[in-house]
């Protein structure tokens, strides 16, 4: 018989961390004002905490894209016994996160190329333009910065309950849940 599942493989709890880590860098980073300040003419290459917020964001995006292929092919994950609402708030939770860890990098990039604002990366990478996204019929459907703004907020506020609700899983329910994303089977 086989034994169930009580813990993430090290891929995806690497993974999870990693990503955790540099959402919450690239908001606390996230320079406040400073698409006003591009559109008044400020290179952001000049600005340290644009180059490493928009780093992060990009790193945030590639995690994810790897994380998805890697959640098509791996160990089945850890199963709880708990009631069906709750599994059902867990699942829509979880459905929500990765929408957004898609959707906070893609209206960045969305803002920068439909106003003709630089990519600026670490190691003095830059784009200057990426048309594709100026000429495309999203561009003008949206005023992506504003969006971009307004969804790294609510990312914040979803990963703080979805935390909350990894720590009542652990101090009340005292269901393996979190130890379940923290360490591997003993
Ligand atoms: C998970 C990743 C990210 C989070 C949590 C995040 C969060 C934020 C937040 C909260 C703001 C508003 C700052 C303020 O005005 O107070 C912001 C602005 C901005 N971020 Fe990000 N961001 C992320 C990824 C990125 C990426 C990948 C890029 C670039 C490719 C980027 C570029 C920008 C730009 C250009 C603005 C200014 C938008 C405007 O006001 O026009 N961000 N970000
Ligand atoms: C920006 C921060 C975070 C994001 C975007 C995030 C996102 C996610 C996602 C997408 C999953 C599903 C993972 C998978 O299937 O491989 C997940 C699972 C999980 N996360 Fe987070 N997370 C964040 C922070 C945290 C924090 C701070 C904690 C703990 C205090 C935490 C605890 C957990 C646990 C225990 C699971 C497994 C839950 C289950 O299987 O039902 N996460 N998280």
């Amino acid at each position: 018989m086989n034994t169930p599942n009580t813990h993430y493989d090290t891929l995806s709890r690497a993974l999870h961390w990693l990503t955790a880590i540099a959402v919450i860098a690239a908001f606390i980073l996230g320079p406040e004002h400073f698409g006003r300040e591009m559109r008044q003419g400020l290179d952001p290459a000049t600005r340290w905490d644009i180059v490493v917020h928009e780093t992060l964001g990009l790193l945030v995006m590639t995690l994810t894209l790897l994380r998805l292929v890697w959640v098509a092919v791996r160990p089945a994950q850890p199963r709880f016994d708990m009631p069906g609402w709750m599994h059902l708030t867990a699942r829509a939770t979880h459905g929500l996160l990765w929408l957004m860890l898609l959707a906070v990098p893609m209206s960045a990039l969305l803002a920068l190329g439909s106003e003709g604002h630089p990519l600026t990366l670490l190691g003095g990478l830059r784009i200057n333009e990426m048309p594709v996204i100026a000429q495309s019929p999203l561009a003008n459907l949206a005023d992506w910065g504003d969006v971009h703004g307004m969804l790294g907020d609510m990312i914040l506020w979803l990963s703080g309950l979805h935390a909350v609700a990894a720590l009542y899983h652990h101090f009340f329910l005292k269901d393996g849940v979190l130890m379940s994303m923290l360490r591997s089977r003993r």
